[in-house]
Protein backbone atom coordinates (compact mmCIF):
# COMPACT_ATOMS: atom_id res chain seq x y z
CA UNK A 1 0.00 0.00 0.00
CA UNK A 2 1.29 3.27 -0.55
CA UNK A 3 -1.16 5.39 1.35
CA UNK A 4 -0.21 7.09 4.50
CA UNK A 5 -3.38 5.79 6.46
CA UNK A 6 -1.41 3.29 8.45
CA UNK A 7 -0.01 -0.15 6.94
CA UNK A 8 2.15 1.09 4.42
CA UNK A 9 4.91 -1.77 4.52
CA UNK A 10 4.56 -3.56 1.26
CA UNK A 11 6.03 -6.86 3.45
CA UNK A 12 4.15 -9.03 5.24
CA UNK A 13 4.71 -8.76 8.87
CA UNK A 14 7.11 -11.45 10.22
CA UNK A 15 6.14 -14.54 11.29
CA UNK A 16 4.17 -13.52 14.47
CA UNK A 17 5.00 -16.84 15.95
CA UNK A 18 8.53 -15.35 15.98
CA UNK A 19 9.27 -12.10 17.77
CA UNK A 20 11.01 -9.64 15.62
CA UNK A 21 14.45 -9.68 17.07
CA UNK A 22 16.81 -6.66 17.23
CA UNK A 23 20.45 -7.11 17.25
CA UNK A 24 23.52 -4.92 17.49
CA UNK A 25 26.62 -4.26 17.01
CA UNK A 26 29.25 -2.74 18.62
CA UNK A 27 33.04 -1.72 19.52
CA UNK A 28 35.82 0.80 19.60
CA UNK A 29 36.37 2.22 16.03
CA UNK A 30 37.64 -0.13 13.01
CA UNK A 31 37.06 -3.38 15.13
CA UNK A 32 35.10 -4.69 12.07
CA UNK A 33 31.63 -4.25 13.30
CA UNK A 34 30.22 -3.17 9.50
CA UNK A 35 31.87 -6.03 8.39
CA UNK A 36 30.28 -8.32 11.00
CA UNK A 37 26.32 -6.88 10.34
CA UNK A 38 27.07 -7.01 6.77
CA UNK A 39 28.25 -11.15 6.56
CA UNK A 40 25.47 -11.57 9.55
CA UNK A 41 22.66 -10.12 7.37
CA UNK A 42 23.71 -13.19 4.75
CA UNK A 43 22.59 -15.70 7.20
CA UNK A 44 20.06 -14.75 8.88
CA UNK A 45 16.55 -15.56 8.33
CA UNK A 46 14.51 -13.37 6.21
CA UNK A 47 12.27 -11.08 5.87
CA UNK A 48 15.45 -8.86 7.34
CA UNK A 49 16.24 -4.97 7.47
CA UNK A 50 19.37 -3.42 8.22
CA UNK A 51 19.92 0.11 10.20
CA UNK A 52 23.07 1.90 9.48
CA UNK A 53 23.69 4.23 12.78
CA UNK A 54 27.03 5.07 12.01
CA UNK A 55 27.78 8.69 10.75
CA UNK A 56 29.94 7.15 8.18
CA UNK A 57 27.52 5.43 6.42
CA UNK A 58 29.64 2.42 5.11
CA UNK A 59 27.24 -0.64 5.59
CA UNK A 60 25.30 0.17 2.44
CA UNK A 61 29.16 0.18 0.49
CA UNK A 62 30.13 -2.56 2.00
CA UNK A 63 27.04 -4.49 0.73
CA UNK A 64 27.81 -2.66 -2.99
CA UNK A 65 24.88 -0.88 -2.54
CA UNK A 66 24.87 3.43 -3.61
CA UNK A 67 21.82 4.89 -1.73
CA UNK A 68 21.64 7.96 -2.71
CA UNK A 69 21.90 6.57 -6.54
CA UNK A 70 19.17 4.91 -5.68
CA UNK A 71 17.32 8.19 -4.86
CA UNK A 72 17.19 6.65 -0.88
CA UNK A 73 17.43 9.64 1.46
CA UNK A 74 18.90 9.00 5.26
CA UNK A 75 16.56 9.73 7.83
CA UNK A 76 18.99 12.79 9.57
CA UNK A 77 17.98 14.58 5.93
CA UNK A 78 14.25 13.99 6.09
CA UNK A 79 14.04 14.94 9.73
CA UNK A 80 15.85 18.37 8.77
CA UNK A 81 13.67 19.22 5.89
CA UNK A 82 10.56 18.67 7.89
CA UNK A 83 11.81 21.20 10.50
CA UNK A 84 13.07 23.62 8.16
CA UNK A 85 10.87 25.84 8.05
CA UNK A 86 11.70 27.19 4.42
CA UNK A 87 12.36 24.30 2.39
CA UNK A 88 9.72 23.49 0.04
CA UNK A 89 10.12 19.73 0.46
CA UNK A 90 7.43 17.99 1.78
CA UNK A 91 4.99 21.28 1.94
CA UNK A 92 1.79 18.90 0.49
CA UNK A 93 1.98 17.31 4.37
CA UNK A 94 1.82 19.78 6.19
CA UNK A 95 -1.23 18.90 7.79
CA UNK A 96 0.11 15.96 8.81
CA UNK A 97 1.16 15.14 12.31
CA UNK A 98 4.93 14.86 12.74
CA UNK A 99 4.91 11.46 13.95
CA UNK A 100 3.24 10.46 11.07
CA UNK A 101 4.93 12.54 8.66
CA UNK A 102 8.02 10.83 9.79
CA UNK A 103 6.81 7.29 9.91
CA UNK A 104 4.63 8.16 6.56
CA UNK A 105 8.54 9.60 5.09
CA UNK A 106 10.66 6.60 6.45
CA UNK A 107 8.99 4.16 4.39
CA UNK A 108 8.53 6.75 1.06
CA UNK A 109 12.06 8.31 1.04
CA UNK A 110 14.54 6.53 3.31
CA UNK A 111 13.92 2.79 2.93
CA UNK A 112 16.11 0.27 0.50
CA UNK A 113 14.27 -2.69 -0.41
CA UNK A 114 15.84 -5.73 -1.96
CA UNK A 115 14.93 -9.57 -1.91
CA UNK A 116 17.50 -10.25 0.21
CA UNK A 117 17.15 -7.05 2.79
CA UNK A 118 16.02 -4.01 3.54
CA UNK A 119 17.62 -1.01 4.92
CA UNK A 120 17.56 2.30 6.36
CA UNK A 121 20.75 4.73 6.98
CA UNK A 122 20.13 7.13 9.70
CA UNK A 123 22.55 9.77 8.74
CA UNK A 124 24.59 12.30 9.77
CA UNK A 125 23.98 13.87 13.47
CA UNK A 126 21.02 16.52 14.06
CA UNK A 127 21.60 19.93 13.20
CA UNK A 128 21.86 22.54 15.89
CA UNK A 129 18.70 24.68 16.87
CA UNK A 130 16.53 21.44 16.12
CA UNK A 131 13.48 22.42 17.76
CA UNK A 132 11.92 18.46 17.72
CA UNK A 133 13.44 15.47 19.19
CA UNK A 134 14.52 13.43 16.87
CA UNK A 135 15.76 10.68 19.19
CA UNK A 136 12.21 10.39 20.52
CA UNK A 137 10.74 10.98 17.30
CA UNK A 138 12.94 7.71 15.71
CA UNK A 139 12.20 5.79 18.77
CA UNK A 140 8.90 6.21 18.70
CA UNK A 141 8.10 5.20 14.79
CA UNK A 142 11.29 2.27 14.68
CA UNK A 143 8.82 -0.49 16.10
CA UNK A 144 6.50 0.09 13.57
CA UNK A 145 9.16 -0.66 11.18
CA UNK A 146 10.70 -3.47 12.96
CA UNK A 147 7.73 -5.15 13.27
CA UNK A 148 7.68 -5.98 10.20
CA UNK A 149 11.16 -7.74 10.05
CA UNK A 150 12.31 -11.78 11.53
CA UNK A 151 15.35 -10.02 12.59
CA UNK A 152 16.67 -5.85 12.80
CA UNK A 153 20.76 -5.18 12.72
CA UNK A 154 21.67 -2.55 13.69
CA UNK A 155 25.40 -1.05 13.04
CA UNK A 156 26.31 1.20 15.51
CA UNK A 157 28.97 3.81 15.53
CA UNK A 158 31.90 3.49 17.44
CA UNK A 159 32.16 3.97 21.00
CA UNK A 160 29.55 4.39 23.55
CA UNK A 161 28.36 7.43 22.85
CA UNK A 162 24.89 5.88 20.08
CA UNK A 163 23.82 4.25 23.25
CA UNK A 164 22.70 7.38 24.80
CA UNK A 165 20.48 8.08 22.10
CA UNK A 166 18.74 4.96 23.05
CA UNK A 167 17.07 4.28 19.73
CA UNK A 168 16.31 0.54 20.38
CA UNK A 169 15.56 -0.52 23.90
CA UNK A 170 14.48 -3.76 23.56
CA UNK A 171 17.32 -6.12 22.32
CA UNK A 172 17.85 -9.50 21.40
CA UNK A 173 21.60 -9.94 21.27
CA UNK A 174 24.57 -7.45 20.99
CA UNK A 175 27.45 -8.69 19.65
CA UNK A 176 30.03 -6.44 21.34
CA UNK A 177 33.50 -6.74 18.67
CA UNK A 178 36.79 -6.44 20.50
CA UNK A 179 39.92 -5.91 19.36
CA UNK A 180 43.18 -6.63 21.20
CA UNK A 181 42.93 -3.97 23.99
CA UNK A 182 42.27 -3.10 27.25
CA UNK A 183 40.28 -0.58 26.48
CA UNK A 184 38.22 -2.80 24.14
CA UNK A 185 37.56 -4.83 27.25
CA UNK A 186 36.66 -1.97 29.24
CA UNK A 187 34.14 -0.48 26.78
CA UNK A 188 32.53 -3.76 27.10
CA UNK A 189 32.12 -3.31 31.13
CA UNK A 190 30.68 0.40 30.57
CA UNK A 191 28.30 -0.63 27.71
CA UNK A 192 27.26 -2.77 30.34
CA UNK A 193 26.56 -0.33 32.86
CA UNK A 194 25.34 2.63 30.89
CA UNK A 195 22.68 0.17 29.55
CA UNK A 196 21.35 -0.62 33.16
CA UNK A 197 21.56 3.14 34.18
CA UNK A 198 19.61 4.39 30.74
CA UNK A 199 17.30 1.60 30.48
CA UNK A 200 18.07 -0.58 27.88
CA UNK A 201 17.22 -4.15 27.97
CA UNK A 202 18.95 -6.90 26.07
CA UNK A 203 18.49 -10.67 26.18
CA UNK A 204 21.99 -11.71 25.54
CA UNK A 205 25.74 -9.66 25.30
CA UNK A 206 28.36 -11.43 23.29
CA UNK A 207 31.79 -11.10 22.65
CA UNK A 208 33.35 -11.54 19.63
CA UNK A 209 37.05 -11.46 18.85
CA UNK A 210 38.16 -9.50 15.63
CA UNK A 211 41.15 -10.66 13.29
CA UNK A 212 43.48 -9.09 15.03
CA UNK A 213 43.33 -11.68 18.27
CA UNK A 214 46.31 -14.53 18.97
CA UNK A 215 44.93 -17.72 19.50
CA UNK A 216 46.66 -17.10 23.22
CA UNK A 217 44.87 -13.47 23.54
CA UNK A 218 41.71 -14.88 23.01
CA UNK A 219 41.81 -17.18 26.21
CA UNK A 220 41.52 -14.01 28.35
CA UNK A 221 38.14 -13.49 26.58
CA UNK A 222 36.53 -16.52 28.02
CA UNK A 223 36.95 -14.79 31.61
CA UNK A 224 35.22 -11.98 31.34
CA UNK A 225 32.24 -12.06 33.18
CA UNK A 226 30.29 -9.31 31.74
CA UNK A 227 29.46 -10.94 28.54
CA UNK A 228 29.39 -14.49 27.08
CA UNK A 229 32.75 -15.38 24.50
CA UNK A 230 31.94 -16.55 21.24
CA UNK A 231 34.59 -16.79 19.02
CA UNK A 232 36.83 -15.06 16.49
CA UNK A 233 36.33 -13.76 13.41
CA UNK A 234 39.56 -15.11 11.38
CA UNK A 235 41.50 -12.85 9.10
CA UNK A 236 40.66 -13.17 5.85
CA UNK A 237 42.22 -11.06 3.11
CA UNK A 238 39.64 -11.19 1.13
CA UNK A 239 37.12 -8.87 3.01
CA UNK A 240 39.51 -5.63 2.26
CA UNK A 241 39.93 -6.80 -1.37
CA UNK A 242 35.92 -6.62 -1.44
CA UNK A 243 35.69 -3.97 0.30
CA UNK A 244 38.37 -2.06 -2.25
CA UNK A 245 36.50 -2.93 -5.19
CA UNK A 246 32.76 -2.15 -3.93
CA UNK A 247 31.88 -6.12 -3.94
CA UNK A 248 29.25 -7.34 -1.50
CA UNK A 249 30.67 -9.15 1.63
CA UNK A 250 27.44 -11.31 0.84
CA UNK A 251 29.31 -12.36 -2.12
CA UNK A 252 32.24 -13.86 -0.35
CA UNK A 253 33.22 -17.14 -1.03
CA UNK A 254 30.89 -19.67 1.72
CA UNK A 255 33.99 -21.22 2.62
CA UNK A 256 36.00 -18.05 3.12
CA UNK A 257 37.48 -17.67 6.59
CA UNK A 258 35.42 -15.01 7.98
CA UNK A 259 32.30 -16.16 6.62
CA UNK A 260 32.96 -19.66 8.54
CA UNK A 261 33.52 -17.54 11.87
CA UNK A 262 30.27 -15.60 11.32
CA UNK A 263 28.18 -18.60 10.82
CA UNK A 264 29.96 -20.26 13.32
CA UNK A 265 29.63 -17.67 15.94
CA UNK A 266 25.79 -17.05 14.83
CA UNK A 267 25.10 -20.55 15.52
CA UNK A 268 26.41 -20.25 18.97
CA UNK A 269 24.41 -17.61 19.69
CA UNK A 270 21.44 -19.90 18.48
CA UNK A 271 20.65 -17.57 15.63
CA UNK A 272 20.82 -20.18 12.64
CA UNK A 273 19.81 -23.30 13.05
CA UNK A 274 21.78 -25.37 10.49
CA UNK A 275 25.13 -24.08 9.70
CA UNK A 276 25.24 -23.14 5.47
CA UNK A 277 28.73 -24.85 5.52
CA UNK A 278 26.87 -28.01 7.05
CA UNK A 279 24.50 -28.36 4.68
CA UNK A 280 24.18 -31.24 2.11
CA UNK A 281 25.37 -29.95 -1.35
CA UNK A 282 22.25 -30.83 -3.91
N1 LIG B 1 38.06 -10.73 9.19
C1 LIG B 1 38.75 -9.72 8.65
N2 LIG B 1 39.93 -9.95 8.05
C2 LIG B 1 40.66 -8.94 7.52
N3 LIG B 1 40.28 -7.67 7.52
C3 LIG B 1 39.11 -7.36 8.10
C4 LIG B 1 38.27 -8.35 8.70
N4 LIG B 1 37.18 -7.75 9.20
C5 LIG B 1 37.31 -6.45 8.93
N5 LIG B 1 38.45 -6.21 8.27
C6 LIG B 1 38.93 -4.90 7.83
O1 LIG B 1 39.07 -4.05 8.97
C7 LIG B 1 38.68 -2.73 8.63
C8 LIG B 1 37.60 -2.26 9.59
O2 LIG B 1 36.44 -3.05 9.39
P1 LIG B 1 34.98 -2.42 9.59
O3 LIG B 1 34.80 -1.21 8.73
O4 LIG B 1 34.02 -3.52 9.47
O5 LIG B 1 35.11 -1.93 11.10
P2 LIG B 1 34.14 -0.99 11.92
O6 LIG B 1 34.24 -1.42 13.33
O7 LIG B 1 32.78 -0.99 11.32
O8 LIG B 1 34.82 0.42 11.72
P3 LIG B 1 34.20 1.87 12.10
O9 LIG B 1 34.35 1.99 13.59
O10 LIG B 1 35.09 2.82 11.35
O11 LIG B 1 32.78 1.87 11.65
C9 LIG B 1 38.22 -2.75 7.18
O12 LIG B 1 39.27 -2.29 6.38
C10 LIG B 1 37.93 -4.21 6.93
O13 LIG B 1 38.14 -4.55 5.58
MG1 LIG C 1 31.58 0.61 10.70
Amino acid sequence: MDNCNGNIHPREAADKDKMAQIIVATGRGGTGKTTFVALASRYLQTPQLLIDADNDQNLAAMLGIDLAEQGIRTISEVLYDIQDRDSNSYRELHAMPLAQKVEYLLHMDCLYESVDFDMVSIGVKWTQGCYCHPNDILRAVLPGLTKNYTYTLIDSPAGLEHINRRIATEIGAIFAIVDPSAKSLRNVDRLKEISQEIGIHYQNLYLVANHRFTDDMTKRLEQVSAATYLGRIEKDPSVEEYDWHGRSLRDLPSNSPACLSVEKILTKAALMSTPESTKPCL
